[in-house]
């Protein structure tokens, strides 16, 4: 999960500087940067940490610094010194300060720093339940990847809690690209350290694209894959569920029906199942509902999704209801360009194109995900019951 990070600078210099500091840090994420003349009476609700370039005699600074470390909803303070003397150190301290550094920043001092610094929303009593949501493609290259990343990039968007998206296509896992996001861990990272990893320690491991929203990418060589079980998917999973950090964890779930996706399935509270309307993609859809049928994941509530959906296309939406024997839950318009840009730029549409209309039907699944929850738990009987009917 990001740690939030405002910087209020002196020189334009130590500006870029310490900007530079905070992107080396694997969960830092800078969401303002202004002038030390432009530091606002109080920082706003988004931000963890204050970075200040300290400037010496400045009785004002001094005030503001004393006020905002006594008010425990403030976000921490660092410090960038011109100099650290033992009574610049006792004056920060007397402040309230949390860190100070001078020039030259060790970068892992400054990580170390980091991690030192309390998690936001890791209180069981303020995060409420995690929805775990599992993304199925019925078959390569229906568009499962671009829908789990833009409805997670949109849920995160609305703010109502933290969400993670997993990359379980282990062998081929693309999500990062979707984010343009150069992560440095990935699942194996977790699955090596699992057994001394702290909370802490295991948000620090994934890579956070946006306020709200982390990855946890794929191995990044195929043959790692190899190292990923349904196990540690099952460790890693009720661990996060029992943090409650994440609201939402999303899972870009590979289409072959392997111990990991299966474990993946067994382990959601919904299940998407992603088909575009070709009959081989259908074929493939009508199988897997099926076999969630055989399955028999009770209380988990599924959806099924045509994506690159066209009005005028080969087939009609009730020959595609009947040929599926259930009802689409969300058709998301068919635009080869856009989606082909947003992927290739790596810009989810949510920011790149909020008024698409293929952004405008992925908000619908993502308004599901973010105000449904009264379907939670029993939502699967009505579809079992539809299944039956047929
Ligand atoms: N709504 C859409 N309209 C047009 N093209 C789309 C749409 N959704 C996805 N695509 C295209 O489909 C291709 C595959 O998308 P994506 O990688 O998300 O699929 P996938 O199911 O995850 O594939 P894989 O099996 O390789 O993981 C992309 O090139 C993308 O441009
Ligand atoms: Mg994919």
């Amino acid at each position: 999960m990001a740690i939030r990070f405002s910087l209020y600078y002196h020189s334009k210099e130590n500006g870029e500087y310490l900007q530079k500091t905070i992107n080396s840090s694997r969960q830092a994420m800078l969401v303002e940067t202004q002038s030390l003349e432009n530091l606002p009476p109080r920082v706003n609700s988004g931000t963890d940490v204050v970075f200040l370039e300290y400037q010496e005699e400045d009785a004002k600074l001094d005030r503001w610094i004393e006020k905002t470390a006594a008010d425990p909803k403030s976000p921490s303070i660092f410090l960038f010194l011109h100099e650290i003397t033992t009574n610049s150190l006792w004056k920060a301290l007397r402040l309230g300060v949390k860190e100070c550094f001078a020039f030259p920043i060790r970068l892992e001092e400054f990580q170390e720093a980091v991690d030192r610094l309390p998690r936001p929303d890791t209180n069981p009593d303020l995060t409420e339940t995690t929805r775990v949501v599992s993304f199925l493609g019925s078959k390569g290259g229906v568009g499962n990847t671009f829908l789990t990343a833009n409805v997670a990039h949109l849920v995160a968007q609305e703010q109502k809690g933290q969400v993670l998206v997993v990359d379980l296509d282990l062998r081929y896992g693309q999500l990062i690209y979707f984010f343009d996001a150069r992560p440095k861990y990935t699942i194996i990272d977790v699955i090596e350290n699992f057994e001394r990893i702290d909370s802490s320690y295991l948000q620090s491991l994934f890579h956070p694209c946006d306020k709200n929203l982390s990855i946890l990418p794929a191995p990044a060589r195929m043959e790692e894959a190899e190292a990923v079980t349904g196990e540690h998917l099952e460790k890693i999973l009720r661990y996060l569920k029992n943090l409650r950090i994440f609201r939402w964890i999303l899972l870009d779930c590979c289409h072959q029906m392997d111990e990991v996706t299966l474990k993946a399935l067994e382990l959601s509270d919904d299940i998407l199942l992603v088909t575009n309307p070709s009959i081989p993609a259908l074929s493939n859809a009508k199988k897997l509902l099926e076999l969630l049928h055989l399955l028999d994941l009770g209380g988990i509530r599924s959806e099924v999704i045509l994506n690159s959906w066209q009005k005028r296309g080969d087939l009609g939406e009730a020959e595609v209801v009947g040929f599926l024997g259930r009802e689409v839950n969300s058709k998301i318009t068919f635009d080869p360009l856009q989606v082909g840009r947003s992927i290739n730029e790596g810009r989810p549409l949510g920011e790149m194109a909020p008024r698409h209309p293929v952004c405008q039907d992925l908000k619908t699944i993502a308004s599901r995900l973010l105000g449904d929850d009264s379907s939670r738990g029993n939502g699967s009987l009505g579809w079992i019951k539809r299944l039956v009917r047929k």
